[in-house]
């Protein structure tokens, strides 16, 4: 059931996380799958909704840095820097956990994600619940990430609670999750904030170690189940495409080019990177839903925030290959 995230639906949302019940919302970056991360049970049916591992852990959001004291043990100082800088917003950070944090929402590891979201509807259903939110991105495991309440709807509608409807996400793409260890910071997921804006802050290099502490990072990920292609310039998948009956072309910005039977779309009228990693997860679930042999997707310059979106293209292309 989809509800518009006014006051008093929200309100109802909370009572049903009151209720170790499961309800979608949407945050900054993409919609999340939300339950009391304190409660085994709740947690149980988001890993359940999703088909999801029980070994890749979630994110824990908070809306006020006053639960950091009691989900962690340690607040190192560059932590709090970051904290400073980037909360509310799409960074989450790992932690060394407390005993509060059952191990079912931490995927075994001893270390707990948190983030607070920057989104009214998110803090709101956070507070309103009294307790922190476990939610993973509101899909079906390995696949597109939701951006619109309507995304959501399509795929897990008979299996959640409630489903609150913000509109669609202003990021479009997940947090960036870093790990802080003996004054490093270490980069696991690519994402909203920039690698270049938690360089600023921390007067340093950070360690890109995707992989390495972050058992969620599988072969595939964000991805159709129609073949994707990434390409770069459109002379270069000018033959390819004529192997193909039903073909989707989408650039990064509006072109001009003509070609018969292969239907285009752009993700950004100017190439805007913020407006492209907007719409890719919404573009992309678009054209799985109707329908083609193949898509194909312009890749973007991997600087600022087009490194994320380099990394989900990547990871969503890996199914087909
Ligand atoms: O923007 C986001 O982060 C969204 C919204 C809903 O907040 N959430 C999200 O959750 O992307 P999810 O489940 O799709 O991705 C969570 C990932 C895990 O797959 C894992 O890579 C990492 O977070 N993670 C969670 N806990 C961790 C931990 N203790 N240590 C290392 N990585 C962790
Ligand atoms: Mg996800």
């Amino acid at each position: 059931m989809v509800l518009k995230a006014n006051e008093e639906n929200i309100r109802r949302a909370s009572q049903i996380i009151k209720n170790k019940g499961i309800v979608a919302f949407p945050t900054e970056t993409v919609y999340g799958l939300g339950a009391d991360a304190l409660d085994k049970d709740a947690v149980i049916r988001i890993f359940e909704v999703k088909e999801r591992p029980f070994f890749d852990p979630l994110i824990v959001h908070i809306d006020d840095i006053k639960w950091i004291e009691k989900l962690t043990i340690e607040f190192p100082k560059l932590s709090k820097n970051l904290v400073e800088r980037f909360w509310p917003g799409p960074l989450t950070i790992v932690f060394k956990k407390s005993e509060i944090v059952p191990y079912i929402t931490t995927g075994g590891l001893d270390t707990v994600a948190i983030r607070v979201p920057k989104n009214e509807i998110a803090l709101k259903l956070i507070s309103y619940s009294g307790v922190p939110i476990a939610a993973p991105s509101a899909n079906k495991f390995g696949y597109i990430s939701p951006t619109t309440a309507q995304m959501v709807y399509e795929q897990l509608d008979d299996n959640v609670d409630v489903i609150l409807d913000g509109g669609k996400t202003e990021y479009g793409i997940e947090s960036t999750i870093v790990y802080v260890e003996n004054g490093n910071v270490y980069i696991l997921r690519l994402g909203a904030i920039e690698i270049e804006e938690i360089e600023e802050i921390i007067n340093k290099k950070v360690i890109i170690s995707e992989g390495v502490k972050s058992p969620g990072q599988f072969k595939y990920h964000y991805a159709p189940y129609t073949m994707m292609r990434i390409f770069n310039s459109i002379d270069e998948i000018e033959k390819e495409i004529r192997n193909y009956k039903k073909v989707a072309v989408i650039t990064s910005k509006k072109e001009s080019f003509y070609f018969k039977d292969v239907i285009y779309d752009y993700f950004s009228e100017d190439g805007n990177l913020r407006e492209i990693a907007k719409n890719l997860f919404e573009k992309l679930y678009y054209y799985d839903k109707i329908g083609v042999d193949v898509i194909f997707v312009q890749a973007v310059k991997e600087k600022g925030i087009g490194r994320a979106i380099m990394d989900r293209l990547r990871k969503a292309q890996a199914r087909s290959l």
